[in-house]
C-alpha cells in the first residue's frame, strides 16, 4: 500500500527523533524490469539498527509529498544482516526520484533511464571486482554513468560462510564510491562468476583436502553443496529470475543487455552454457535482432587473453553462443575472468572480419592484472595488463568506448557506427 506524507507532517515526525539520521549499512539499486519506469532498491540493516521494517519513502524531484511503500525482507545468508527490498513501479522515464528509509533516515536519489536515445546513455562495465580495492569505481563515477555493469567474480567470497565479511567490504565499496557527493545512487547490474560459487575442493587444510566425514558434516551444518551460489540469489534481484542466473533487460527499444551464466550455476556442474540457456538465448536474441545496441555480458571469455583458447567453457561459448551473437546482430560482447585488458579484432565465423564482433574485457576492475599468456593469439588486437573499466556511450547510431584505468588514464578507445 502506498500512503502520502506531507512535508510539514514529515518535518514534525522527523523532529521527534534526534541525533544522526539513519543510514543503512549497504544500499544497492538494480533493475528487474523496465529501467525507464522501475527501480529495485535494496538496503541492509544490522542488529545495531534495532527493529526496522522495510518502509521506503520516495518522491519525484520537485514534489514535496513523500509516498510511503513497504517492501519485503529476507536474511543475508550466513550473517545477522537483513536485506530489505522494494521494487518501485510506474515511475516516469528520465526522472529523478528522492528516497529515504523512514522519517529519521538520510535521503538519497536515483534517476530512471530514458525511453529513447535523444540524449546519450552511458554505462561503465568490467568484472572481477574486489572486496576492498575500489579505486576503479571512484574513477568510473567521474564519467557520471547511468549504471554500472559487472560480469561476475564480485567479492571473491567463494560461496563460503566464513568469508561473508568480504561481501560487507564489497558493499562498502559501492556505498563509498558509487554514490555521488549529492546522493545519487548508481544502479548496478551483475552477472555471475565462478567465485560466486562454493567449491568442495576449496576445503583444504595445509594444502590437504579435508577427511570425507568432516566435509559431510560441514555441508550439512551450513546447507551447502558443491557449486552452490551461496549468496548470489539472495544478494541480487535480477531480471527474469527463476533461480537461473541469466536474464535479459530491455532499455526501450534501443538497447538490450543479456546477462549470461558461463557454466557456473548448474547441475550438473559446469554445464549451464548449453541446454536451456542456449535455447532461451536464441529466442531472446531473435526477438531483439532489429535493435541497435545488443550487449551480451558473461564471465568466462570466448576469446581469452590469459587462459587457454581451448579451455572447456571458452570452447563451449564459441560453439554455442557466438553463432547466435553473429546471427542476430551483436557487435560487441563483454567478457571477464582473465584479469587483463583485451580488445579483439572484429571476428566472424572464427576469422578476422570487418563485420565481425569485437570481444572486450577481460575483467580486472579490482583484481591484480595478469600477464596475458594468450595475448599473442591471432584474435587479440589490443592487450594490456591493467586494471580498467570500459566507459560505453551510446547514441542512436554510435557506440563509443573509452577504456580507463584506476588512475583515470584513458589508454584505449574504439567506436562503432551502427547502420540503420
Ligand atoms: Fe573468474
Amino acid at each position: 500500500m502506498i500512503m502520502l506524507v506531507s512535508c510539514s507532517q514529515s518535518r514534525e515526525l522527523a523532529g521527534r527523533t534526534s541525533g544522526v539520521p539513519f543510514d543503512p549499512a549497504a544500499i544497492f539499486l538494480t533493475w528487474q524490469h523496465d529501467p525507464a519506469t522501475t527501480m529495485t532498491i535494496d538496503w541492509h540493516t544490522t542488529p545495531e539498527d534495532g527493529q526496522r521494517g522495510s518502509e521506503l519513502h520516495f518522491r519525484k524531484d520537485g514534489e514535496t509529498d513523500w509516498k510511503v511503500t513497504h517492501g519485503n525482507w529476507h536474511g543475508f545468508p550466513h550473517s545477522d544482516r537483513i536485506i530489505h527490498r522494494v521494487d518501485l513501479r510506474r515511475l516516469e522515464p528520465a526522472t529523478i526520484y528522492h528516497f529515504r528509509f523512514g522519517e529519521d533516515s538520510k535521503e538519497y536519489h536515483f534517476r530512471t533511464m530514458p525511453l529513447d536515445l535523444s540524449d546519450p546513455v552511458r554505462f561503465v562495465t568490467g568484472g572481477d571486482t574486489h572486496h576492498s580495492r575500489h579505486e576503479m569505481s571512484a574513477v568510473a563515477m567521474t564519467y557520471d554513468p547511468d549504471f554500472i555493469l559487472w560480469g561476475g567474480d564480485l567479492a571473491y567470497a567463494n560461496g563460503t560462510p566464513e568469508r561473508v565479511e568480504m561481501w560487507y567490504g564489497w558493499f562498502d565499496g559501492i556505498k563509498e564510491n558509487l554514490i555521488s557527493e549529492d546522493g545519487r545512487v548508481v544502479p548496478i547490474l551483475v552477472a555471475i562468476g565462478n567465485h560466486e560459487l562454493f567449491g568442495v575442493r576449496r576445503l583444504q587444510r595445509d594444502g590437504e583436502a579435508w577427511p570425507e566425514e568432516e566435509i559431510e558434516a560441514y555441508l550439512t551444518e551450513h546447507n551447502l553443496w558443491d557449486g552452490k551460489a551461496t549468496f548470489f540469489f539472495d544478494l541480487f534481484a535480477f531480471p527474469g529470475r527463476q533461480e537461473a542466473a541469466w536474464g535479459v533487460l530491455d532499455f526501450g527499444d534501443y538497447m538490450s543487455l543479456f546477462l549470461l551464466d558461463s557454466d557456473h550455476n548448474s547441475v550438473p556442474l559446469y554445464q549451464s552454457v548449453t541446454g536451456a540457456q542456449t535455447g532461451w538465448l536464441e529466442a531472446v536474441l531473435k526477438e531483439r535482432q532489429d535493435r541497435p545496441h545488443l550487449f551480451p555480458i558473461y564471465h568466462v571469455p570466448a576469446y581469452p587473453s590469459h587462459r587457454s583458447f581451448d579451455g572447456w567453457t571458452n570452447t563451449r561459448i564459441r560453439e554455442h553462443w557466438v553463432p547466435l551473437f553473429e546471427k542476430y546482430g551483436v557487435r560487441v560482447a563483454f567478457e571477464n575472468h582473465d584479469h587483463t585488458y583485451k580488445r579483439t579484432h572484429p571476428i566472424r565465423e572464427g576469422k578476422i572480419s570487418e563485420d565481425g564482433i569485437v570481444y572486450m574485457g577481460d575483467g580486472s576492475w579490482g583484481r591484480n592484472p595478469r600477464s596475458g599468456e594468450s595475448s599473442d593469439q591471432w584474435y587479440i588486437n589490443r592487450f594490456e595488463s591493467r586494471i580498467h573499466g570500459i566507459v560505453v556511450t551510446l547514441t542512436a547510431d554510435r557506440q563509443e568506448y573509452i577504456m580507463v584505468d584506476d588512475t583515470g588514464e584513458e589508454f584505449d578507445s574504439y567506436t562503432i557506427t551502427i547502420s540503420p
